[in-house]
């Protein structure tokens, strides 16, 4: 079918199956000849579309070895000048709103596809973009569980976003299964959830953020007991969690730097902290931004022990990141062409079923914060998000909708002067919220999924369901219609207007 005798190289897919059926990989390899043959250097990863804007784009692709290849795009050529294996090209000088053929070659192999440039910011041109999250290993075996991740659903999500003609996706956290202590493992779990949306995300951008599941630890015996403690693995410039993930990805680099300098820092001369670069980042397209945030940075999974070994808590914020999300926030205020922000984070602020014990709640629980050095920061949980809540509700008219995860349902919740959001015991300083944003849940790309739970906020949830989902928001001007799918049945699972309450 491809000639491999006649032009003396093809590409062949294979898999690896472990002895209990388990796919641990699936992957390509390019030869050379026609027998007998030579292993030649292969794209295995890629090539991704990443960080759209109106003149350009940055494409990303891996390849089997140290090699060297040309990109070309329009008007744009680059031929490499050094060998490498992680390859990360930023095509600039394209004009906007326009679609383009782009091409590798490496060696023998050419691989062709097609990106689009975004339209001029404000041009307010119909367009969709869609979100969801937690795609991590599925029950029942097969494509569900390719080592870390579920690719089947992955698989549907990313055919339905490109059939819908998305301009991009946003996927906020738990990509894999992680919690891992091995490097190599980590690696190979993202190169498995990158195969699963590789053929799509040739296409279009897919902004990915990290959550508790992209862990990589360090792990100890407690001396006392028969439990472990469990750690961000350092060093965090180039062995930590949020390293990798920065490694894996091509995220935009406009974030804070990390949580040195604040007023916790025990070292202000040394790097105390992992690095936020690529994991909190904002973007736009046309008028809608979104701001993309790390609720599990520098994240300590034994939280019960926080007090006791310090370090960062799942579904907090720390004040860097907060303080940086509070200029965003005025930033796109203050911008004309925007209309309409998105703030994303993996944790939701108001959890609904599988982590009402944690996320930004903890059972209505204030006292349960992070420690930096041996000392509790001053803000609890349940502050901090009161906190983001006044930036969010009270200080921002485009503030549209907080999209978050972790929890494997997908639901809706209103946010607004109604809503009941604390426990029925709490002493701490209450806040009054002015106008009515949504909390969007979707966190149904693939994990095993969690069941209702009762909670303050319960009467204002709706659409609750744990079936697969894809979000997808309609824009169009001022005007936003959220249409939510099943991308494994393609039923309909929720469609409302998500208007401005301002
Ligand atoms: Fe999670």
């Amino acid at each position: 079918m491809v000639g491999w005798e006649e032009k003396g190289h093809g590409v062949l897919g294979y898999r690896v199956m472990d002895d209990t059926g388990e796919l641990v990989y699936d992957g390509s390899v390019a030869f050379a000849g026609t027998g007998p043959f030579d292993v030649v250097p292969t794209i295995i990863e890629g090539p991704f579309v990443n960080q759209v804007t109106e003149h350009g784009a940055v494409i990303t692709y891996t390849t089997s070895e140290p090699a060297i290849t040309t990109l070309t795009c329009g008007p744009f050529a680059h031929t490499e000048k050094k060998k490498g294996i992680h390859h990360e090209i930023a095509i600039t000088d394209l004009a906007a709103d326009s679609s383009y053929d782009y091409a590798i070659v490496l060696g023998d192999q050419t691989v062709s596809y097609e990106l689009s440039t975004a339209p001029a910011a404000g041009s307010r041109k119909p367009f969709t973009f869609s979100y969801a999250s937690d795609s991590r290993s599925g029950q029942g075996g097969g494509e569900r569980t390719i080592y870390g991740a579920n690719a089947y659903i992955m698989k549907k999500i990313m055919a339905l976003a490109k059939f819908k003609d998305v301009k991009f996706m946003q996927f906020s956290g738990d990509l894999i299964d992680g919690y891992l202590t091995d490097r190599e493992a980590m690696q190979l779990q993202y190169a498995n959830w990158k195969h699963a949306i590789q053929p799509f995300a040739h296409y279009f951008p897919v902004y990915v953020s990290m959550g508790n599941h992209e862990s990589y630890m360090r792990f100890f015996w407690k001396d006392d007991t028969r439990s472990s403690i469990l750690l961000n693995r350092w060093p965090y410039d180039d062995d930590s969690g949020e390293y990798l993930f920065a490694q894996n990805f091509s995220n935009p680099q406009n974030g804070p730097a990390s949580e040195d300098g604040s007023e916790y820092d025990p070292n202000p001369d040394a790097v105390d902290f992992p690095s936020y670069d690529e994991n909190v980042f904002h973007y736009t397209h046309d008028n809608v931004a979104v701001i993309v945030l790390n609720s599990d940075y520098w994240y300590a999974p034994t939280h019960r022990l926080i007090p006791k070994v310090s370090g960062g808590l799942h579904g907090y914020i720390m004040d860097n990141q907060l303080a940086w999300l509070d200029e965003t926030v005025a930033m796109f205020e203050a911008d004309e062409n925007i209309d309409h922000v998105f703030v994303t984070q993996h944790t939701p602020c108001f959890p609904n079923g599988g982590h009402v014990g944690d996320d930004m709640w903890y059972r209505g629980n204030n006292q349960i914060r992070p420690y930096i050095a041996g000392k509790p920061v001053k803000k609890g949980i349940i502050e901090r998000r009161d906190q983001i809540l006044d930036i969010l509700v009270n200080r921002s008219s485009k503030t549209r909708a907080i999209l978050t995860g972790d929890e494997h349902n997908y639901n809706r919740l209103e946010i607004g002067p109604e809503t009941e959001i604390y426990p029925e015991q709490y002493f701490t300083a209450k806040i009054e919220l002015t106008r009515t944003i949504y909390q969007i849940n979707n966190g149904a790309a693939g994990a095993p999924y969690y069941a209702q739970e009762e909670t303050p906020w319960t009467p204002f949830v709706s659409g609750f369901t744990t079936q697969n989902a894809l979000v997808f928001f309609h824009v169009d001007g001022k005007e936003i219609e959220v249409e939510v799918l099943n991308p494994d049945t393609l039923e309909e699972v929720d469609r409302f207007e998500l208007t401005n309450s301002e």
